[in-house]
């Protein structure tokens, strides 16, 4: 499936302050929530709703509850700061934490932490991280996350890299992918470029 992305001029705008250099860890940390949330209404316009009643100050309201589990599973530590704005909106979604780098060296994933427990299957897995440079963190979720059960399985990222949308499709084709933008190409130390920087660094001021 294609990527979609986000072309509304706000996002595009945020976008941009986003990518600055000069742009603070604050501004940082709530740019990567508003882009979020715009991320988050895109990948769930499909979820089912069913009818509920209820009384407002002043009168009797027809209104809807979702009808859907949801589990927001971000990729630590870079995704945390997406997730945040998910479990606002969707207060009765799960939060699954995966624990995946990318070694510097071999740019390949290493699992440090995984907690999917058995039992009941959330209806739909939203994956978020706000890079999908090389893919492959993207696709060692994916597998971890299709061995678990999850069928429907929709990744978030602020940003793209043309090689990661494509190695992630390749890997996993039914995965719907959401994204703020979609750069250039990745660097020879898999940074994608133009890019932002790292998004861990930036959120957290650790660079
Ligand atoms: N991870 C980041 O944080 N930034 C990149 O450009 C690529 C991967």
């Amino acid at each position: 499936m294609e990527p979609q992305l986000l072309t509304h001029p706000i996002a595009q705008a945020m976008l941009t302050r986003l990518r600055q250099k000069s742009t603070s860890s604050l501004e940082f940390r709530h740019l990567v929530r508003q882009l979020t949330v715009q991320l988050g209404l895109e990948a769930t316009q499909d979820l089912p709703t069913v009818p509920h009643t209820i009384q407002t100050p002043v009168a009797t309201c027809s209104g809807v509850v979702l009808d859907a589990s949801v589990a927001i599973v971000p990729i630590l530590r870079a995704g945390i700061g997406m997730a945040e704005p998910l479990i606002e909106m969707m207060p009765d979604a799960v939060v699954r934490h995966l624990g995946l780098f990318r070694d510097e060296k071999t740019l390949k994933p290493v699992t440090y932490y995984e907690k999917l427990p058995g039992g009941h299957l959330p209806d739909i897995c939203l994956v978020v991280d706000p890079m999908l440079a090389t893919g492959g963190t993207a696709i060692a979720a994916m597998q971890l996350l299709r061995n678990w059960g999850a069928v429907d399985i929709r990744f978030l990222a602020i940003l793209g890299a043309p090689e990661g949308v494509a190695a992630l499709r390749d890997a996993d084709p039914d995965v719907r992918i959401y994204l703020a933008g979609l750069d250039d190409r990745l660097n020879e130390r898999g940074y994608i470029i133009p890019g932002l920087g790292d998004a861990g660094d930036r959120q957290y001021n650790t660079l």
